[in-house]
């Protein structure tokens, strides 16, 4: 397959395209990547070349090509117990916190937003059942949401290469909540049915979602405008309960965007809950 190099006029479609569908803000210095990523997409559907693919895509011949596109530009990359700190403010502080606040309710709800293939929210359905299992008679929401199919499919599906276990999954979380099946992990069907998974689009109509006590919002915000940032945030916070708490990455934050979150450090962890 030859892979065209595309005029500056198809890289701004590219570029407005995906901002219009998914707020991820890319520009002409991204042309690489833009190549990189679509090249396969086009050779996937068939296509000689990415101008094939993207004349396609502009004519809506086939159904879905735009999601292929728009999905090829997003970044999945995720991990279990990421950036670790968040996972013991959820152990030491949050969730005992949790536990007292909604002793009456024994309902506990957590939103994994841009959950890509779920090692988000499976880790904090493995971090309750290690150790708050007393929570096992609360009514527990986990929900996770993605803007892309492909990646939600992976993520309910809850199969893991070796490489993906191997980051951040303590060897004994790996063996109590996994079984092999020839080169993947499975996550155990009581773990998986923990966690249930929703397409949401963050810059689109929500589906209805549940008060969260919990949100996990991380590496996302930092692909958008400020702007975006804003509204995005100003949406989050009419899902949060009353002293709920959100996760950012840890190159984000609502400084500057949100007055309405102050920022908490404890221990380790930076975490935001409303004033
Ligand atoms: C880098 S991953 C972050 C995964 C996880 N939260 C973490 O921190 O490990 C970013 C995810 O955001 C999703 N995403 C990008 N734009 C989105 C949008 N507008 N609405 C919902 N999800 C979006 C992508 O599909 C991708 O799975």
């Amino acid at each position: 397959m030859t892979t065209s190099t595309l005029t500056p006029d198809t890289i701004s479609w590219v570029c407005t395209t995906v901002r219009d569908r998914s707020a991820i803000e890319l520009d002409v210095s991204k042309t690489y990547l833009i190549e990189a990523r679509l090249a396969p997409v086009a050779k996937q559907n068939g296509f000689a070349n990415i101008d094939e693919f993207i004349q396609a895509v502009k004519s809506k011949r086939k159904l879905g090509l735009e999601s292929q596109l728009v999905e090829a530009m997003t970044t999945n990359e995720t991990s279990f117990f990421r950036d670790l700190h968040p996972f013991e403010a959820l152990r030491k502080t949050l969730f005992p916190e949790i536990k007292t606040r909604n002793a009456a309710t024994k309902s506990l709800n957590i939103w994994s937003a841009a959950c890509s293939s779920g090692q988000e929210i499976y880790s904090i359905a493995m971090h309750l059942r290690e150790h708050f299992a007393d929570l096992a008679s609360w009514k527990v929401q986990l929900v996770g949401t993605d803007l892309s199919d492909d990646i939600l499919a992976r993520a309910k599906a809850a199969k893991f290469s070796q490489i993906e276990v191997n980051r951040g999954l303590p060897a004994p979380l790996l063996v109590k909540n996994f079984q092999r099946q020839g080169m993947q992990w499975e996550l155990k069907p009581e773990v998986r049915n923990m966690a249930t998974f929703t397409k949401l689009n963050l810059i689109e109509r929500w589906p209805l979602l549940p008060q969260f006590d919990i949100v996990f919002l991380r590496n996302v915000l930092i692909y958008f405008a400020p702007e975006t940032k804003k509204a995005i945030l100003e949406r989050v916070r009419k899902v949060m309960a009353p002293k709920a708490v959100l996760f950012l990455g840890a190159a984000e934050t609502t400084m500057g965007l949100d007055a309405a979150f102050e920022r908490v450090q404890s221990d380790n962890s930076v975490f935001y809950r409303l004033k």
